[in-house]
Parts: C-alpha cells; structure tokens; sequence
C-alpha cells in the first residue's frame, strides 16, 4: 500500500503533466476507492488543486497566478497515458530515452536533429504510441519460430509493418535485405521509423504502401504480423487480413507473429475486439492453414497469442479439394 506521500507525488505528476484529471481516473490509476481519494484532496489544504464537476484541475502553479497546463507536450492523452501506464510521459522525455538508445546502437544524429524532430512529434503526435516506446526491442525476435524463420532466407513480408523495427532487426540478424519486403496501409509509422534510423536511403524500395493489399497470390515464403490482428475491428476484417496472408504465401508458406488476445480474466483495455486463442486457431483453421500453433503468454495484465501456421503444399491442396 503507497504512502500518503507517494499518493500526493502522484497525482501533483498527473497534474503537473496533464494539468487535469477527472477523479475516478485519479482513483483508478492510484488505485483507491474515488471516496478516499477525495478526502486526501480536502486533507493535503495546500495541494495546488481544485475539484469541478468530478475533475481535478491543476491550481496556479507560479507566482503570476497561470496554470502550469501544456498537454501539447503529453506523448499521449492523459486517459491513455493511464492505461499504457505512461503518466506524465513527454514527447521530449520519450524521444530522447529512445534517441539515447538507438544513438548507442550507433544512429548518428546531426546537430540539431533531435529538437526538431521532437518539435515535430509534438505536434503531429505519435499514431502507436506502444510500438513507439518499444522501439529497439522487436516482438519478432522473442517469437519462438524466429530461428526457424531466420533460416528460412526466402521473400519475406512484414504485413503492417509499422516503424519497420521488426525487419530491421531480420536484416541485423542475417536476413537478406533483398528477400524483404515491409508493407502498411498508411506511411505514418514507416516515416517515423526512418526519422529515429536515419536510414530511408538503405531500405530505399523495401517499403511499400497501400490501402488495398497489393500482392499477387504466392509471392512470399513468409509473412510476418507484428501486432496488427488486433487493431482490426471487426471478425470479417480479421478474416479478410488472414485469407490475404494465406493467399500471398506460396505453398508450404509460413504465416507467423503476434496479437493481443481475448481471457475473460482480463478485459479488453480499449474496447477492442480481441479473438481468444481458440478463435484465432479457428480462423486459421477455416482460411486452409494447417500445423497451426497459438500460444498464449499474460504479460503486464495483457493476453499475447504467438502464433505460427503453415500453407498447405499444392498435392496438399489438390488433394483437400479431391475430398471437398
Ligand atoms: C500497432 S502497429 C504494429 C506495427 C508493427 N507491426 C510492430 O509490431 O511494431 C499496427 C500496424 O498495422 C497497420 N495496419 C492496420 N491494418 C492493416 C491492414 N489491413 N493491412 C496492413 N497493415 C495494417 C497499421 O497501419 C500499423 O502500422
């Protein structure tokens, strides 16, 4: 159980940051009934706060009576920013932590550079703040077929591929740069990825973008999906999303990665549709997959489903459709 201190630290960072937040959000995060959280406010008399219409607002917080509001420099909302568990975060304090760290794995910044990108994200925003923060440390390699896959060599799809981490960290790996292929809907987070790399020139043509999936069947060995199958809304564009991996792979094609999933223990964070295990296996089960693998790891309160499964050879397929 937190201190008074501790608590009173807390919520003067949420205020700080945020500059208000409503009260049963500050309970939740803090995590202690909204009632006593209420009567700590009433206690701590010289908290720079007031309370309106179940919302905490930040008070005058220097000596010429302004209030110390900026959300504009929030990496994120603040209700978000509860639920990643990133409160007070920054654009300028997030950027720099990952900056420092790509820096020591030897991105050369040119003067000036960090400032303005930071300068720039602050107003455009970060689209998956989440894969952002995670940057440098791609799901790809902890997924238990990456060796497998890594002797594989054969054309590779990264399908929303986002900042491209996961195929930056193939190519580091050993993975030829020719044989990949990094594919999204929209050039948002691929463009971030080249502002912290610094390295559109090398993966010039390795990206490409599109609405609609522009691969002719049987183009790839293997298709990669780094938590996408869980930004789709509905279970007719998680089916379409998989029937276009099935059909872009070419016989005994590999279709592996990563998604939240759905246990009733742990309810969605945002409202999303997530598929359990046993559902994500049925739709890979129903597209034509086979040697179908999901496994499911809780981390951090989250249910991530790994899964793997293969493309049937053609005999394999001459033969299902002998028996159909
Ligand atoms: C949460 S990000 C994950 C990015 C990356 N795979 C990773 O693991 O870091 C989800 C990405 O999927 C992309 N996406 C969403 N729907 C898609 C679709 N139908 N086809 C291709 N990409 C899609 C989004 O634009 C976004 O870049």
């Amino acid at each position: 159980m937190p201190t008074d201190a501790e608590l009173r630290a807390k919520l003067e960072e949420i205020l700080k940051t945020s500059g208000e937040v409503q009260t049963a959000t500050a309970a939740r995060y803090l995590n202690i009934p909204e009632s006593d959280l209420l009567a700590k406010i009433t206690e701590w008399t010289d908290l720079r706060c007031k309370i309106q219409g179940g919302v905490i607002i930040a008070g005058p917080s220097n000596s010429s009576g302004e209030v110390n509001i900026n959300p504009s420099k929030l990496l994120v909302p603040h209700e978000f920013a509860v639920q990643l568990g990133i409160v007070g975060a920054t654009v300028e304090g997030e950027f720099n932590r990952v900056m420092d760290k790509l820096a020591a794995a030897g991105v050369l910044y040119p003067a000036g550079y960090r400032e303005a990108l930071i300068l720039k994200y602050e107003k455009t925003k970060v689209l998956y703040p989440y894969i952002f923060l995670h940057i440098g440390d791609p799901h790809i390699r902890k997924h238990g077929r990456y060796r497998e896959v890594l002797q594989c060599r054969g054309n590779l799809l990264d399908y929303g591929c986002g900042t491209g981490d996961d195929i930056r960290a193939l190519v580091a790996d050993g993975y030829p740069r020719q044989s990949v292929t990094g594919y999204d809907v929209n050039w948002t987070s691929i463009t971030l990825g080249f502002d912290l790399y610094l390295d559109q020139k090398a993966w010039a043509g390795h990206f490409v973008v599109d609405k609609k999936f522009p691969f002719p069947a049987e183009t790839f060995d293997v298709v990669y999906s780094g938590s996408v199958i869980h930004t789709l809304y509905t279970q007719k564009a998680v089916k379409n999303y998989i029937l276009k991996a099935y059909s872009a792979l070419k016989p005994r094609g590999i279709f592996f990665g990563v998604t939240l999933g759905y246990r009733k223990e742990f309810p969605p964070p945002f409202g999303k549709l997530l598929l359990s295990r046993e559902q994500l296996g049925e739709v890979f089960g129903a597209t034509g997959f086979f040697n179908i693998e999901v496994i499911e790891e809780i981390k951090e309160q989250q249910v991530y489903l790994w899964f793997y499964a293969k493309k049937l050879s053609q005999k394999g397929e001459n033969l299902l459709r002998q028996i159909n």
